[in-house]
């Protein structure tokens, strides 16, 4: 399983020293959560973009952009600079399943694996059709918005179907789950089947954050 440290909740006063020791406790990725204000109540753009151009000078750990966002557009041009790995957009933020295809093409345009997330609402049968063409699926694992809230335990049985459809279609889609989960719930979602988890509080909130990381590794 790899593992992607949301840096949503990382405190303004000292972000170098807290994701440089998120470096060193082997983050497989940064999680990057931008969200407009629009797609969701909370406006993040002008702290991660700060905090992207932080880790692009003292870090080479791969960039795993969420875009809880409804010009995904306009925030692909503004984040290509930090090269990031991954680029995720919200089915619900798109008019269309052309509009879905269209982000799609544009992230690999600009030679960036392209994501594709469902809220908790959202069934996973309307996006199987995305799956080829997709790096990633994420599903949500809490009401996307803010950082801290507790796992929804219906979102498990998706992640179980997802994985069922995947493995049946023999896909090379990957599963990442994103929100509440810590060393209570990672068991339950790495057996429902997702191979990336993201954790936010968890690990930025807590006294031994590298003790969390190597533990939450071990599932
Ligand atoms: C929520 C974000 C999540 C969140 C995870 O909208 O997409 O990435 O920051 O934080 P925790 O692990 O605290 O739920
Ligand atoms: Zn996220």
């Amino acid at each position: 399983m790899y593992l992607s440290t949301s840096i949503l909740s990382v405190e303004e006063k000292n972000p170098v020293r807290i994701f440089y020791n998120l470096e060193e406790a082997k983050t497989d990725y940064f999680h990057i959560d931008v969200m407009d204000g629009q797609f969701v109540e909370k406006d993040t753009n002008k702290q991660m973009l700060e905090y992207c151009g932080i880790i692009k000078q003292i870090s080479n750990l791969p960039l795993d952009i969420h875009f809880m966002v409804n010009e995904v557009k306009k925030y692909i041009d503004e984040y290509a600079k930090f090269e990031p790995d991954i680029v995720t957009f919200h089915y619900e933020s798109c008019k269309s399943d052309e509009e879905v295809m269209e982000l799609i093409k544009c992230i690999k345009e600009n030679n960036i694996k392209p994501g594709l997330s469902i809220k908790p609402n959202t069934e996973v049968e309307k996006i199987y059709k995305f799956l080829p063409y997709i790096h990633l699926v994420l599903i949500m694992t809490v009401e996307p918005g803010k950082g801290g809230q507790a796992l929804i335990p219906e979102t498990l049985t998706k992640i179980k179907q997802m994985k069922e459809h995947i493995n049946k279609e023999n896909l090379d889609t990957y599963i990442e789950a994103d929100g509440g989960i810590n060393l209570e719930t990672v068991k339950d979602v790495t057996n429902a089947g997702a191979d990336i988890i993201v954790v936010g509080s968890a690990i930025t909130k807590s006294e031994k954050p590298k003790e969390i990381i190597q533990k939450l590794k071990r599932f």
